[in-house]
């Protein structure tokens, strides 16, 4: 039997890859507007990174990494998120003591959850994220989720919605945790195991558990906003504020808690309102995490930032029956005819690539019908016909297959004839 793709995981093909390319092309540039700059991190890390990151009472640590001992008996794992290992390299690098300050960081690239794949669920997906340290500035709330609202607003997207919360800070969720052991304990036996285990370590947890959702608890359970204290409470009107300022809708959602145990104060996830998007409907989440690079380490700083998968926003876009302007098409496909014009249409495609022109041509000893037809095939803009007896005379024959016109050019003019026309 044939070897099969891992469960999960996809092979992007080329006609698809051109929207992932044109998409992290997009994220990029909106990027460099925002002046985020690119980390690169390694795809795996040390395992202990993660259990002090994102938490180990979380599903993502429980059930979902990839986890491996290396030869030299070191545990490691393929990063299931980015936030982790650039707050890492944050620390390793002294980042917080450049000049330039917040350090606002952007990454692009593949993560790895053992879950159980389904539609917008996989075992490898790729991020786009974006993390900003060392402010505490609640403009840079706002500016991380503007970035986020708007990087979807230039792809064309429309039915997306933007959900708000705030999980206050350590003496606000100490007490919110109170309250949501005092409610869960006289009931904790008819939860999952996981629950459980949870309500002592991190009842925040139980709120996020799949399996026990419809629990008459879960709907009744104290919300933090209640127990948000006034600082709390201020930091999260003053983004409320400056995202009304920028015109940028927000729902507020009490229940909104994320499954990662780094966040503190502002939560948001952004969700596609499409039709027949799917059971998963959460296209990106982030939030503040200020004691997560102290947790790693470092010094006490605080830092906040998001991150969507190219999959899921793939599939909003599909829902919102949007296409990307992606080219598919060459510029000039040249079709020889004849030994001698073989061979000086491969000297000329090699000219036309030198001067910027997305040049083709037969390799396959194609007639010249079955030329014309590959043409096609690859969407040529012009097609170029060398005959022998246009050889002898030094020109060339040119067709632009938009209008049907043909027009001859002298073969020293060709090039530059075609470069001006394409590019
Ligand atoms: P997260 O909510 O775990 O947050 O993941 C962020 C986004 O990654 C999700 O909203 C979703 O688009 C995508 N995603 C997650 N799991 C999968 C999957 N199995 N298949 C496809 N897409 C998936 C984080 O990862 C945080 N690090 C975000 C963050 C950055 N918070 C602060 N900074």
């Amino acid at each position: 039997m044939s070897i099969q793709i891992p469960r999960g995981t996809q092979d992007i093909l080329p006609g698809t890859v051109e929207l992932w390319q044109y998409i992290e092309t997009q994220a990029r540039e909106i990027c460099r507007r925002y002046n985020y700059k690119e980390i690169r991190t390694p795809i795996f890390e040390h395992t202990e990174l993660f259990l002090r990151s994102v938490g180990d009472t979380t599903d993502i640590v429980q059930k979902e990494m990839y986890t491996f001992t290396d030869r030299g008996e070191r545990s490691l794992t393929l990063r299931p998120e980015g936030t982790a290992a650039v707050v890492r390299s944050y620390v390793e690098h002294k980042m917080y003591g450049d000049a330039a300050q917040p350090t606002k960081l952007f990454y692009i690239g593949p993560m790895f959850r053992y879950e159980r794949p389904q539609s917008g669920r996989y075992r490898q997906f790729v991020q786009f994220g974006i993390e900003a340290l060392g402010s505490n500035d609640p403009a840079i709330d706002a500016e991380v989720i503007a970035l986020a609202m708007e990087f979807y607003k230039s792809l064309g997207l429309k039915h997306v919605k933007l959900v708000l919360n705030s999980l206050g800070d350590q003496e606000s969720r100490k007490a919110h945790r109170e309250a949501l052991v005092n409610h869960f304990a006289p009931r904790i036996h008819e939860f999952c195991s996981d629950c459980q285990a949870r309500l002592e370590k991190n009842p925040l947890r139980i709120l996020d558990c799949k399996k026990d959702r419809g629990h008459e608890l879960m709907s009744t359970a104290p919300s933090i906003t209640e127990y948000l204290n006034e600082g709390s409470q201020q930091y999260y009107e003053k983004v409320q504020q400056l995202l009304t300022m920028m015109n940028i809708p927000f729902e507020k959602d009490p229940n909104l808690v994320r499954g990662l145990d780094y966040y503190q104060h502002t939560v948001f996830e952004i969700m596609s309102e499409a039709e027949g998007f799917g059971a998963i409907t959460t296209l990106s989440g982030g939030g503040r995490y200020n004691g997560l690079v102290q947790e790693v380490g470092g010094p006490e700083t605080p830092g906040i930032g998001f991150a969507l998968s190219i999959e899921r926003l793939l599939m909003a876009l599909e829902a919102e029956s949007i296409t990307l302007p992606v080219s598919q098409s060459i510029d000039c496909y040249v079709v020889a005819l004849g030994e001698q014009a073989k061979d000086y249409a491969a000297k000329l495609v090699f000219e036309l690539r030198k001067a910027g022109v997305t040049a083709e041509k037969d390799y396959l000893d194609r007639k010249v019908k079955a030329q014309f037809k590959a043409a096609d095939r690859v969407q040529a803009k012009y097609v170029a016909v060398l005959g022998e007896n246009e050889l002898e005379r030094s020109v060339i024959n040119i067709k632009d297959m938009s209008t049907g016109e043909q027009e001859e050019a002298a073969l020293d003019t060709f090039v530059s004839y075609v470069a001006e026309k394409v590019l």
